[in-house]
């Protein structure tokens, strides 16, 4: 018998956990949109703060890419970057368009928000499409790069680059949108990782700051994973 090869050992990923979250933002307001009651001012004012959060957390996501991850690449590898920059030109002016669009709905009288709710729920399909797309091109091709040009180590630095340059606000989304929507393995890395490289009472802070962005079950098995002791009122809700 031959032996078995055994199997590559997977290379750290620096668009999974984010492109999670982003996907995850994307979608959930493009569902809002298409639900949208633009009769009822609580839902319109949902949907505005909404668009307003994704395009925060989107511009962030931009800028974030071409000041870290663009320029490691283009320092080892010119030119790799070179479509998802012009990419991200045309994705600015639609974060531009969203905010217009999701200020004009909230400042129009009842009766004549309905064009600008169906406007908004269209740029958003647009601009979630076209995220989609550029997303998976960055995990397929720029992955390659990185893997090619970067050790694990460095793509680690890389991240935790991005992750020190956040503003509380930028953190704050990132987490809402990327902790419900990991597997709980990365929940769980992901959680542990940022409690080695903060002071404790700042960890049971952030992770106070999160309850209810998980459901009963899925935040037990943080807890345990975490090794955080179980109370008894963790158990309401659970199936
Ligand atoms: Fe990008």
């Amino acid at each position: 018998m031959s032996p078995v090869t055994p199997p590559p050992t997977p290379r750290f990923d620096i668009y999974a956990l984010i492109h999670k979250g982003i996907r995850a933002a994307l979608v959930d307001a493009l569902g809002h949109a298409g639900r949208l009651d633009w009769t009822e001012h609580d839902e319109v004012n949902r949907l505005v703060a909404a668009s307003q959060d994704l395009a925060l957390l989107c511009r962030a996501h931009v800028a974030h890419e071409e000041h870290f991850v663009h320029r490691a690449m283009e320092a080892r590898r010119p030119g790799s970057a070179r479509q998802a920059c012009a990419d991200h030109r045309g994705h600015v002016a639609d974060i531009d368009r969203l905010e217009t669009l999701a200020l004009e709905l909230a400042h129009l009288p009842t009766l004549r928000r309905e064009a600008a709710a169906k406007a908004l729920y269209a740029h958003l399909a647009h601009f979630t499409a076209d995220n989609l797309a550029h997303m998976a091109h960055e995990e397929r091709e720029h992955n390659r790069v990185l893997w090619e040009t970067h050790d694990d180590e460095e793509l680690v630095a890389l991240e935790a680059a991005i992750v020190a340059s956040q503003t509380p606000e930028e953190a704050r989304l990132a987490l809402r949108w990327m902790l419900p929507n990991l597997a709980p393995a990365e929940r769980h890395h992901f959680m542990a990782g940022m409690r080695e490289g903060m002071p404790p009472e700042v960890f049971r802070d952030t992770l106070a700051s999160t309850a209810g962005l998980l459901d009963a079950r899925n935040a037990l098995k943080l807890h345990d994973a975490l090794g955080i002791a179980r109370r008894p009122l963790d158990y309401v809700g659970m199936p």
